[in-house]
């Protein structure tokens, strides 16, 4: 797939990751007053010198700033970076991740309409399909994470999209995205994945054919625990229609958050490496840990989607999750305390580790029926390792399960 953008001027076509994080889709032209640094244009409007001007931009489809609402500076440095950094033609940003989910289904689909989804899903994701799409006469159908003939079985002459995650949050599991598209395009209907916890450093689904590549862009392509931001990565001619939608929904993000996003993408090969390199030596760790029941890591041997994530990923990030054997909740809740260095918080992929207790964070409402359909026990912890030295959370680890 060809970008149509023009090539970011310190890049070349056998730039590399660091590279690329770095320089590409930066502004071509030298920035206000030689600054090496983006700019961050607070602005929420766009004068023009005279209504022929103004004519000129709407009558030529000028590509220059109207009202934030649609787009600033920044974003759109932003957004050429990523689609770049995905392999896509273009990408659109948004507020969050879940006005990325909530903004293709909703611009995608129609009262009539059904989507198919894989059913290990960020809780928020399944909960607003349930709840609000369901509003709209808009059916979802979950299927089993991985099971392609049941995915195949659920598609209906209605079935508009076919949704998944990978790997999936919590429970890590890995999608065949080479199989996921295919079936979408074997019944021409479009594909979306959401690679929040894969990001586009270690696998890049357009390359596999999916049509719709989402990110909460919070986690690790923001990297700082410090902003909330979505995007979506597709070619120009799906990306427009999510971009209209966008600004009617008024989905779109702020110029300081931007600033920030693209500040720690600067910095994403680096971090990735070390995100990775820990989530594989904890995973290890905890594997071989004799308090430990079960370890979902795809890095490991013996996880069931070890082979796929082998193929299609360069690792397999910072998220590893585990249960404690024998214990239950409360013993649980007790090795959580125990740590000293990752904060009991929602989210992942920070440079600051994290940690939850799903049972509690998500889905303490929930009752223990539903939880274990959910496929959430209450023995099990989320580690969002950050970029902090390896030895160190192992020794963090060792100490908390120790006690
Ligand atoms: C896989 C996945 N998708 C989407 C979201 C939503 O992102 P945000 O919190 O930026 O709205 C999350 C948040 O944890 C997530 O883990």
């Amino acid at each position: 797939m060809t970008s149509p953008l023009p090539p970011p001027h310190r890049t070349g076509p056998n730039s590399h990751w660091s590279t690329l994080a770095v320089h590409a889709g930066e502004d071509q032209e030298p920035k206000p007053r030689g600054a090496v640094a983006d700019p961050i244009f607070c602005a929420s409007t766009y004068a023009f010198s005279d209504t022929q001007a103004l004519i000129d931009f709407i009558v030529q489809k000028q590509p220059r700033e109207e009202y934030a609402r649609y787009g600033n500076p920044t974003e759109k440095t932003v957004e050429r970076k990523l689609a770049i950094l995905e392999g896509a033609e273009a990408a659109v940003l948004y507020a969050t991740g879940m006005a990325a989910v909530s903004g293709l289904l909703l611009a995608k689909l129609s009262a009539g309409d059904e989507l198919v989804m894989f059913d290990e899903l960020y809780q928020r994701t399944r909960e607003f399909c349930e709840n609000e799409l369901s509003r709209f006469g808009i059916v979802t159908r979950f299927v089993p994470t991985g099971d392609f003939d049941q995915l195949k079985a659920a598609i209906s002459p209605a079935t508009r999209l076919l949704f998944c995650e990978s790997p999936t949050n919590p429970h890590l599991s890995v999608i065949d995205l080479e199989r996921f598209a295919a079936l979408g395009r074997n019944h021409g209907i479009e594909t979306a994945v959401d690679a929040t916890l894969a990001t586009p450093y270690n696998v890049r689904p357009i390359e596999y054919d999916i049509d719709y590549v989402l990110h909460s862009c919070t986690k690790y392509l923001a990297g700082h625990n410090d902003l909330l931001a979505g995007s979506i990565a597709a070619s120009q001619e799906k990306i427009e229609p999510l971009r209209k939608f966008r600004g009617y929904a008024g989905m779109t993000n702020a110029p300081h958050a931007e600033y920030l996003l693209l500040r720690g993408l600067k910095t994403f090969e680096l971090r990735m490496q070390r995100h990775n390199a820990n989530g594989q030596a904890v995973a290890e760790f905890l594997a071989a840990h004799p308090r430990v029941e079960r370890v979902y890591y795809p890095g490991l041997p013996g996880h069931p989607n070890y082979e796929i994530a082998q193929r299609t990923m360069r690792g397999c990030g910072g998220v590893v999750t585990f249960t404690v054997k024998g214990a239950d909740w409360q013993q649980t809740a007790r090795v959580v305390d125990a740590l000293r260095l990752p904060q009991i918080a929602a989210s992942l992929g920070g440079v600051e580790s994290l940690v939850e207790q799903p049972l509690v964070l998500s889905y303490y409402e929930f009752t223990p029926e539903q939880r274990l359909a959910l496929g959430i026990p209450d023995n099990m912890i989320r580690l969002s390792c950050g970029i902090e030295n390896t030895e160190d959370l192992i020794a963090d680890l060792a100490q908390a399960l120790g006690k």
